[in-house]
């Protein structure tokens, strides 16, 4: 199966609601190929409800999700995956009974790949990432750090037009947050995609995003250039607000 790479992913005027929850109102975002786009917001603002919206995993109601024009609201989370948006979990959700290399495999197969040409891809991304442990080496005993950079390596083997990352920073290091960060830098030239980046670390949004959509209750707040978003008052009243962590801070 050879896909075309797609240019433009659009989130036009998203709604959704769990019961009285309002997830998000009314909330457009546009990322584009070549582009790192950060999402962030308090919790509970709707950042994982607009992955999952993008990804399939949610239907909004209403809204479209739209790539290069084509409506692709409809299409199950799978079809989302086959068609070009990958994605990382805000836990990591590896396949547990199977092993490094598997998980990556089975993510290459899933987008037409040879069984030799998904091994072999799965090879090369890891070692891209940093991976150094075993390939055989089962999914339910990983060190965490390790754990989420495979989940990030195995939405990369769906060759995916965009990637997601929910908070793949969480719960690293400050050395493992630099690596992390040199590896989302190097995304879009290396893998021809555009990357949304969810992550309380402020560090890693403003060192890595091109651009910043902040969401906040489920509305969108702003978006700007780190630089915009780092002194926009609404932005510094919303997170001044909340019990933020020190990480979390935004200035
Ligand atoms: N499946 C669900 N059922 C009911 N309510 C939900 C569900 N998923 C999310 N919510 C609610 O929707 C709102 C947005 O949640 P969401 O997980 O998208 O926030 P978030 O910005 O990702 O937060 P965090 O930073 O804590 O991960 C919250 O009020 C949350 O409690
Ligand atoms: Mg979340």
């Amino acid at each position: 199966m050879t896909r075309s790479r797609k240019e433009k992913l659009e989130a036009k005027d998203i709604h959704v609601a769990f019961g009285g929850v309002r997830a998000l109102s009314g909330v457009n975002l546009t990322l584009h190929a070549g582009d790192i786009l950060g999402l962030i917001g308090p919790n509970g603002a709707g950042k994982t409800t607009m992955v999952n919206v993008l990804t399939g995993f949610q239907k909004p109601s209403p809204g479209t999700v739209i790539v290069d024009g084509e409506d692709i609201s409809a299409l199950s989370a799978r079809k989302v995956a086959q068609f070009g948006i990958g994605r990382s979990f805000q836990s990591a959700r590896l396949f547990r009974g199977l092993t490094v290399a598997e998980n990556l495999v089975a993510a290459g197969l899933g987008v037409g790949l040879s069984r030799k040409g998904a091994a072999a891809q799965a090879q090369e991304i890891l070692s891209w990432i940093g991976y150094r442990q075993g390939l055989d080496r089962g999914c339910d005993s990983l060190p965490y750090s390790d754990e989420r950079r495979i989940s990030i390596a195995r939405a990369l083997a769906l060759q995916p037009s965009f990637v997601l990352l929910d908070e793949p920073a969480s719960g690293m290091n400050d050395q493992e947050c630099e690596q992390l960060m040199e590896t989302i830098v190097n995304i879009p030239q290396r893998f021809g995609c555009g990357v949304m980046l969810i992550e309380h670390n402020m560090q890693v949004i403003m060192g890595v995003c091109h651009r910043i959509h902040v969401l906040d209750g489920g509305k969108s707040l702003a978006e700007g250039s780190p630089e915009e978003i780092r002194k926009d008052p609404n932005v510094l009243r919303a997170y001044l607000g909340t019990e933020a962590s020190k990480k979390d801070a935004i200035i």
